[in-house]
């Protein structure tokens, strides 16, 4: 069945309200320098398809994401602060819509860690994918040794569900990835 061209009620067009303040949006051109700095830390080097080492890189990385959306397979939209300011990313892609399934995706800018952007980002992310997209099961996977991702991911009402053994491989070394899910019935815990 085609799809129409316009509307289309799964792209944001504006603001996607979040707990406290936080607001999710679409991400624009104009924001690559601040995606190449994003993408900086070692850490980030998985959560990317390509090095983001120029504001070119950056401007192509939210362009295929902006593609994909056109194409209704994959969202990736901006946590806003209170204050306006953009200091993280929530995405869902794979998007699977005979199964209603997605995979989920976050990372914070640096300067802005440990503040509960990720778990707001996510949260957000989670209810406007079960109502915009009406997707029912949602998926992510970290390695074993990223707390940090863990946490997130536990905050946001992802269950653990089991463990890939050596399913990464980054810079020669294998790491065991641990997968969770959320369905659209599951409880979420207060923040
Ligand atoms: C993982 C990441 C997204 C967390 O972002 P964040 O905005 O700092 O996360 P939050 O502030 O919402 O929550 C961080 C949680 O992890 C905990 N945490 C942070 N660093 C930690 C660490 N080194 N060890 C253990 N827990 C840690 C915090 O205490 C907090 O838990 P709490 O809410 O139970 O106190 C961020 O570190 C990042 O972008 N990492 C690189 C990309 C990545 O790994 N993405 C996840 C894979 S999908």
């Amino acid at each position: 069945m085609s799809r129409p061209f316009l509307p289309r009620p799964d792209i944001p067009d504006s603001l996607v309200a979040a707990e406290r303040g936080y607001a999710l949006r679409p991400w624009h051109r104009s924001d690559a320098p601040l995606v190449r700095e994003a993408f900086a830390p070692e850490d980030m080097a998985p959560m990317g398809p390509w090095p983001m080492r120029t504001d070119a890189e950056a401007v192509q990385w939210i362009a295929d994401w902006t593609h994909k959306q056109v194409q209704g397979i994959g969202y990736a939209l901006a946590v806003q602060s209170p204050l306006g300011r953009v200091i993280g990313n929530v995405a869902v892609s794979d998007v699977d819509r005979v199964n209603g399934t997605g995979w989920v995706t976050y990372w914070t800018a640096p300067s802005a860690r440990g503040r509960g952007v990720a778990t707001i980002g996510l949260r957000a992310l989670a209810t406007w994918a079960y109502t915009a997209l009406d997707l029912y099961r949602l998926e992510l996977g970290h390695r074993v040794s990223n707390a940090a991702a863990c946490s997130v991911a536990k905050r946001a009402g992802f269950q653990v569900e089991g463990l890939q053994r050596a399913k990464l491989r980054l810079e020669g070394a294998r790491y065991d990835v641990e997968l969770h899910a959320r369905l659209a019935t599951d409880p979420v815990p207060d923040l």
